[in-house]
Formats: C-alpha cells, structure tokens, sequence
C-alpha cells in the first residue's frame, strides 16, 4: 500500500489553506457586507461568529482530517457510518462550486488584458454584459462565447497540472509561489488606493460604525454567512486539506492562524475598496451609498469605471485582476481536491484518473457557463448553492457530530494531545448550541426571504431547474454515493 500524501512543512500547510480560504470572497464580499451591515460596528458579529463558529469548526474539521487521515466522506464514514453522505454532499458542493469558479477567474483574466489601455470604454457595464459577455435573458442560452471560453481552458490547464503533481508538488508549489505574490500585489493595490484623493472619505464611511443595527437578527446572519463562505468551512475542503498533515501537528495553532490570516486580508480588502469608492464618490460628487456594489458588479462594473479615472490606470488595473485571478486560482485547486481525494479512496483509483473523472466532469459542465446565458446561470446556481447548500451542510454536520456522534469529546482528546492551546467550553459550547442555534435561524429566514420573492427577479421555473433541483441533487447524489462499499483496504491517495 502507497503512503498517504503529505505537506512537505507547515508552513505549506498553512499557505495552502489560507490559499483556500482567501478567495473572491475577501475582495469582492467582504467590503460591501461589511459597510451594508452596520460598517464599524459590524465587527462585533463578525468577530462573534469568527469565535464561536469559525475558528472551533475550522478546529473541528482540521481534526477530523488529521485524527482519520481521509477524504471527507471517508472521515465521516469513520464516526459514524450513517454521516458517509454529509462528506459526499459536502464533495457534491464542491464540484458545484468548480464548476462556475473557473469562469469568474477566466472573465478576471480577460479583465487583466483589457486593463491595459483600459478598453472597456465609457460605459462599463454595457462592456461587461454587452460587447464582453453578450449576456441573453435568463434561460436562452445562445452561443458560446470565445473570449470567456479560451481563458477557460488556459484554466483548467492550469488546475489539471497542479492537481495532477499531487499535494506537495502541485497543490503546496502553486501556494508557496501564489499567495505571497498575492499578499504583495495586494499590498502595493491597497497603498495606492489610500493615497488617492477621496480616500479617506471613503475609509471613514467604511469604519464608522451604526450601531443602532447590532440588535438586527440579519445583521448576524450576515456576519456568520460571512464566516462560513470567508473560511471554505463545511465545503470538505479543510477536512481534506488537513487530512495530509504529519502526524506530529499542532491543530489548533494552525486553526488560528488560518483564521486571523484570512480575517487580516478581509479587512485589508475592505479598506483597500473603500479608498478607492471614496475616489469614485469626490470624483463624481456623489455619496458613498450610491457607488457601493458587491460581487461581480464591483469587480466587473464599477472597478473598470474607478479605474479609468485613476492616475496609472493601466498597472492598477492590470494588478487588481491578477489578484483575482490568484485568489481565484488557489481556492478553485482546494475545492476540486475534495472529489479527488474522495473517488480515490472509494473506488481505489490513482489520484491521475480521480483527476480525470472529477476533473473531466467539471470541465465539462463549465462549459455551460461560456455562453450568453452563463452569467445569469452562475447567479442563480451560487446563490442557491451557498444558502441551501453549504449553510445546510454545515449544520448537518455540527449537529452530527456534537449531538448523534457525540464526538466532541473524542476530537477534543485528539485535538488537545497534539495542540499547544487546550480546547474546553468555549470549543464545546460553540460546537455543540451556538453554532447549531445559528445556522438553524439562518436557515429558516434564507427560506422565508427566498419564498417571499423569486430570487433577481428570475422567472420561478428558471429558479426551480437551476437553484433548487441542483442545491436538492447534490443532497441526494450524496446519499446515494454513501450506498457502494468503501474497498476492504484503505486505498491511500
Ligand atoms: N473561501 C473563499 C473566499 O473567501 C471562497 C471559497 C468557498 C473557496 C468555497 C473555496 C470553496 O472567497
Ligand atoms: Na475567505
């Protein structure tokens, strides 16, 4: 039997998973939630949620990994046979995800091209959804579109090398080089913002703090969504990540680590896009609350805009994309390492046909996102995805493990034999009522909202085949993967 992969040191390790952690979400999400939610005095939530459910799930799953040496499903398998599909639907997530995440970093490619020179032209979101995507209304999905369709292959060129030189000459090489060139593209990104004229406007809309919105339930929803999707906790993905550590690792440091690294980027984020909102803003004497986006409209939409007005627009541009693009890159290498670990052990393939299969299927079905209906089909499937998805499979998975396993105690055991920092109540309580409590509030008010009114306005039958039966699919898929018998030996990846 082949020796499991591991990390070559820990520091690999930690680059990797914070590679996973910082993503689209940081720069993109992060900001506008923040300011929407209250600015300044969204910290507290935030911090709240950060201790309570981040950092002890993250310590959670880096334990589960680490204790039982295995793919999610695998892992779970290994508790409590009845919990094997939690970790499939959690992989059935995943792919979801690497399905529609390489097209955000294709479009961040071409966005890095079209700096130079800034051709997007005056109206940037007629570029965006006209001349560059040739977006059709939802459910026609017209033609495909070669300028998002050639950086889509590059890629999945790119993923398919790294993941198929397996954890420490792929997964660990791309991070070592990605996330410090990261972390220094990003810092040159944020000193110009807050040198621009208007910047400090902006940093102070951003900070100041409304503290008259604490006492709102979706002010903490909001803050733990954040948490949740800022951290790629209940994706399988940490679970699996930490599954190659040595045997000799210090878990619950590693859990901090990531998680304050992760936070630390977020705020830089923040304020790096707020300095430049506060441009935008005394550039076109309007107020802060009118130039504020999220997601794909500020990156795609407002960015442009700001960016053609700044002094040395071109490399401002062209360095803001490529942060996309490696934040992208490295959390879309995490998400697919889930299926991959997983079909190895289950079906005792090598890690270059689990490459081929999993790999294969999501390239394939990327495809359906390269034409004029794919911006509203990858709308529509992340929302979904993430509310009735990842939310749901998290909860599943805490109340699994802290109330029918009953495992806390055991992991905790685990955890603390190897760990500098102890665990106790507070790691117990979070796991075992906080976090359970949360997520099933959450839960219940996404599911009001969503009924309330179709999501963007899409046509209910639209919503239906592409948010609803995949969110619910992936659910079942699960459960049925979890029916075949694992091989009698551990195939080891
Ligand atoms: N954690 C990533 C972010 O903040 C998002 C992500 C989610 C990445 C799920 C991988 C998987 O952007
Ligand atoms: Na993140």
């Amino acid at each position: 039997m082949e020796k499991r992969s591991q990390w070559g040191t820990r520091l690999g390790f930690l680059l990797a998973a914070i590679g996973s952690a910082v993503g689209l979400g940081n720069i993109w999400r992060f900001p506008t939630t923040a300011f929407e939610n209250g600015g300044g005095a969204f910290f507290v939530p935030y911090l709240f949620a950060l201790l309570t459910a981040g950092i002890p799930l993250l310590i959670m799953e880096y334990t589960i990994g680490h204790k039982y040496r295995s793919s999610a499903p695998r892992s779970f398998s290994k508790i409590s046979k009845g919990m094997e599909w939690i970790g499939w639907w959690q992989i059935l997530i995943s792919f979801v995800i690497s399905t529609y995440y390489p097209i955000i970093i294709a479009w961040s490619i071409m966005y890095a091209y079209f700096s130079i020179g800034t051709k997007w032209g005056e109206d940037t979101t007629a570029f965006f959804t006209g001349d560059f995507l040739n977006v059709e209304a939802a459910g026609t999905f017209g033609s495909m579109v070669p300028s998002v369709l050639i950086p889509l292959l590059f890629v999945w060129v790119f993923v398919f090398f790294f993941l198929g030189r397996g954890v420490k000459k792929g997964i660990e090489f791309a991070n070592r080089i990605f996330i410090p060139t990261l972390f220094i593209i990003f810092i040159l990104i944020v000193i110009r913002a807050v040198t621009l004229p208007g910047a400090l406007e902006g940093l102070d809309a951003f900070f100041k703090p409304d503290w008259s919105r604490i006492t709102e339930g979706s002010v903490w929803i909001a803050a733990y969504g954040q948490i949740f999707f800022s951290l790629s906790i209940a994706f399988a993905i940490m679970l699996t990540y930490s599954s190659y550590l040595p045997k000799k690792s210090d878990i619950t440091n590693n859990a901090f680590i990531t998680g304050f690294a992760n936070s630390s980027f977020e705020l830089l984020a923040g304020i790096g896009v707020f300095a430049v909102l506060g441009f935008m803003a005394s550039q076109s004497s309007q107020p802060i609350e009118d130039v504020v986006a999220g997601g794909v409209g500020l990156a795609f939409m407002v960015f442009p805009e700001i960016i053609s007005q700044m002094p040395g627009s071109s490399l401002f541009g062209f360095l803001f994309f490529a942060s996309l693009v490696l934040a992208g890159i490295t959390s879309m290498i995490s998400i697919s390492e889930t299926y991959i670990a997983a079909l190895q052990e289950k079906f005792s393939i090598s890690r270059g046909k689990a490459l081929l299969i999993g790999g294969g299927l999501a390239f394939i079905a990327s495809l359906f996102y390269a034409n004029q209906g794919g911006l509203n089909l990858l709308d529509t499937v992340d929302h979904f995805i993430n509310n009735y998805g990842v939310a749901l499979a998290g909860l599943f998975e805490v109340v699994a493990i802290a109330w029918f396993a009953r495992s806390l105690k055991d992991l905790q055991a685990h955890a603390d034999s190897i760990s500098d920092i102890k665990l106790g109540t507070w790691w117990r309580l979070s796991l075992g009522l906080i976090t359970p409590i949360v997520l099933g509030y959450m839960m219940l008010q996404n599911l009001k909202l969503e009924l309330q009114e179709a999501y963007s306005g899409y046509p209910i039958e639209y919503l239906f085949n592409f948010g609803w039966v995949v969110a619910i699919a992936a659910m079942f898929l699960g459960a049925i993967l979890s029916i075949k018998k694992w091989p009698a030996k551990d195939h080891e990846a």
